[in-house]
């Protein structure tokens, strides 16, 4: 199998930045790309934000944050990723600017490199297309935010081989994520579980008559969910659960996929959830 010595991040926003922390903390180097300078810095920042405060916490020495640390690499250059084993990408989701990085990344990485996309809602396989090997390509779906949460979708696209998506299974269990295997199809397996069932709860809210901190306490205390569905998709943001709804819906047509109108409202006027400090519910900090 695929042995991973070098792993190298394009896009070190949210998600970016959190694997790379993984990445760095499971002791590989790794190489993170960003479109400048700046935004790779600040990136770094957080990460190091983050890793200071596990020391504070006492869950994590201070030297081997300083040892992680030194294993991150920036560069703005995508041919600096030529020595990778393994590239995970996690920039904008969309399909051309990905399905560019993938043909530009066949031509820079080995032959035998792993190229990985952590897309959430896009076709793995219509990404893998943009390459001359398909066969090497997969989708590694993390969750946000993925230091935190333990779970990661091993995607098989159309084409993907055994040895790369057992490569990416193991690299998933290296950086102590709990993988999971599946086929490329629209959500993979959480979120085309997750987004329907939630715009189900916030349908029932018209339906019912339900208020919001009812319905939390109904699925919380009636259904042993750890947290409400409102709280929930607060916590996601209201616009992130709405895109990925209308991406849903327009791959499986299905209704219940479709974004509720209740949150395209909400979306339109800037309750966006946590981050905006107001969706259904408020937030002062
Ligand atoms: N945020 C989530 O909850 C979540 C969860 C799972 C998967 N995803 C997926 O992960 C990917 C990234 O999402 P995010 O929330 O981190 O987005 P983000 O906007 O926080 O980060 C994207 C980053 O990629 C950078 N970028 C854009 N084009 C680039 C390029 N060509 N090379 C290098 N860097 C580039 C941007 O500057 C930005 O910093 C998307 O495909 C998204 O669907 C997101």
């Amino acid at each position: 199998m695929t042995e991973i010595g070098k792993v190298g991040i394009v896009g070190l926003g949210a998600m970016g930045a959190g694997i790379a922390q993984l990445s760095v903390e499971a002791g590989v180097e790794t190489v993170g790309r960003e479109v400048t300078a700046e935004l790779g810095e600040q990136a770094r920042d957080r990460i190091g934000h983050f890793l200071t405060r596990k020391v504070e916490k006492g869950v994590l020495e201070a030297a081997a944050r300083d040892a992680a640390m030194s294993r991150l690499t920036l560069t703005t250059e995508l041919e600096e990723l030529g020595g990778c084993d393994l590239v995970i990408e996690a920039i904008v989701e969309e399909l051309e600017p990905k399905r560019d990085l993938f043909a530009e990344l066949d031509r820079i990485v080995s032959p035998e490199a792993v190229l990985a996309t952590n897309t959430s809602a896009l076709s793995v396989t219509e990404i893998a297309a943009a390459t001359s090997r398909p066969e090497r390509v997969v989708g590694m779906h993390f969750f946000n935010p993925a230091p935190l949460m333990p779970l990661v979708e091993i995607v098989r696209a159309e084409l993907t081989e055994d040895e790369p998506f057992d490569a990416a299974f193991a690299f998933g269990e290296r950086i102590g994520k709990t993988p999971i295997r599946c086929f490329d199809t629209p959500g993979f397996v959480v979120n085309r579980v997750l987004i329907p069932l939630l715009n189900d709860c916030i349908r029932v809210l018209d339906e019912s008559r339900v208020s919001p901190e009812d319905l939390d306490k109904g699925l919380k205390h009636g259904a042993g969910w750890p947290m409400g569905p409102c709280a929930l998709v607060d916590l996601v943001g209201i616009d992130v659960h709405v895109h990925a709804s209308e991406a849903l819906y327009e791959k499986t047509r299905e209704q219940r996929m479709a974004p509720p109108a209740r949150l395209v409202a909400m979306r339109n006027a800037g309750l966006l959830g946590r981050k905006s400090g107001r969706g259904f519910y408020r937030y002062d900090d």
